[in-house]
């Protein structure tokens, strides 16, 4: 098992990455200092994993919420749901809840735990690639709005991650690549030599090989971390996380939470960068070349669908929280390994960048 440390002071918290580490009682224990715990999880990992994780915590008086699977359940509604259960049950402020699941549940029971008698501890179990290496770290917690993605939420860290590389093993080949579009990322933001390395090692972690993808994880959560810790309320080089996402966010948001994946957003988001960042003189043709064909070999989108116009876009693109005073702002790159702080763009190359993409 390896471990690594996100360091916030007294909200500083672990991560452990290797294989069956929910079978491991004694991570769990080290952890949860309650009687009570809630595991928060959906109807497609709960069938596979959940008895696992209950078997943990025998002595505990344990309840559950499974939520239906789904982007669209990251509401409201479903925070209500687990509302419910914990005041149902008379939990009190010192329970503790696990999210068992991918991103979505992670950030709904985050953000349930950040609100719950205004915080109780919570743990994160991601068990999809992209939850593993990006949103389990770094106490982003959040519901959608039917307005904006994500627009709901608070900053709230967690006792500890939990990113046990053999659930991977049970997840579709569709989300194992979505999952390689936030790693792709952290080359691209910020370590070049892992670009490098994922360029000789893309065919690997599509087999699941464990040692790479092991590596693979724990070199995108050191990178959050790092960031993470020089700037957790996202006043500077947190937004750099971003990369591709606000393009990314107006596909989501454009054809419906759901229909396209977070991840295939993402990478298609990240081409549309890299473009802008050409148009800037700032990447070469050949370095948005090596950006579009390194998340092709991971098997992902790099155009957007036809159906969203640039008009519709760009209106799409206002809804964002780096957005400032109502002018648009996007993190681009200087070069691969290095991206910007959010900046203003011009918006004719802005529009330029969407037409190319857009046909
Ligand atoms: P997801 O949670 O919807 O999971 C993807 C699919 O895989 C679901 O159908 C899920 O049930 C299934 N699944 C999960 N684990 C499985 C397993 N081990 N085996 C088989 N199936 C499994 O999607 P995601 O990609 O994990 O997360 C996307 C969400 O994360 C979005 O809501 C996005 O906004 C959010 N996010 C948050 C942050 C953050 O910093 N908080 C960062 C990135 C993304
Ligand atoms: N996924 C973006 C962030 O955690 O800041």
């Amino acid at each position: 098992m390896k471990t690594l440390n996100v360091s916030l002071g007294y909200r500083s918290y672990p991560i452990y990455i290797g294989a069956n580490l929910i079978r491991e009682a004694e991570l769990f224990n080290r952890h949860i200092h309650s009687a009570q715990v809630l595991v928060v999880s959906n109807t497609t990992v709960a069938p596979l994993y959940l008895q696992q994780v209950l078997a943990q915590l025998e002595g505990k008086q344990v309840a559950t919420v499974i939520l239906p699977d789904g982007e669209s359940y990251k509401s409201m509604d479903s925070s209500m749901l687990v509302f419910d259960e914990l005041l149902g049950r008379k939990f009190s402020r010192n329970a503790t809840i696990i999210a068992l699941g991918g991103g979505v549940i992670g950030d709904l029971a985050g953000f349930a735990a950040a609100c719950y008698q205004r915080g109780v501890p919570f743990i994160q179990i991601p068990t999809t690639l992209l939850a593993q290496v990006d949103s389990s770290v770094g106490g982003k917690t959040a519901v959608n709005h039917p307005l904006g993605k994500n627009m709901i939420g608070a900053f709230y860290q967690p006792q500890c991650v939990l990113a046990d590389t053999t659930v991977l093993n049970t997840l579709p080949e569709r989300e194992l690549s979505a999952g390689l579009a936030e790693v792709v990322k952290y080359g691209l933001i910020r370590d070049p030599q892992f670009f490098d390395w994922l360029e000789g090692n893309i065919e690997l972690l599509l087999s699941r090989e464990p040692d790479a993808l092991t590596y693979a994880i724990e070199r995108s959560c050191a990178n959050k971390a790092e960031v993470v810790v020089a700037d957790e309320r996202e006043t500077g080089e947190r937004a750099t996380l971003n990369l591709g996402h606000t393009f990314g966010h107006a596909i989501e948001t454009g054809l419906g939470y759901g229909a396209c994946l977070h991840g295939e957003a993402v990478a298609i988001g990240m081409c549309q960068a890299a473009d802008l960042s050409r148009r800037l003189g700032w990447l070469a043709d050949a370095d948005v070349l090596r950006i579009r064909r390194i998340l092709e070999r991971c098997r992902l989108p790099i155009t957007p669908p036809p159906d969203l116009d640039v008009e519709r876009f760009l209106e799409l693109m206002a809804v964002d929280k780096k957005n400032v005073d109502g002018k648009l702002r996007l993190i681009l790159l200087e070069q691969i390994g290095k991206a910007t702080l959010p900046i203003s763009v011009d918006v004719a190359m802005l529009t330029a960048t969407l037409e190319e993409y857009g046909r």
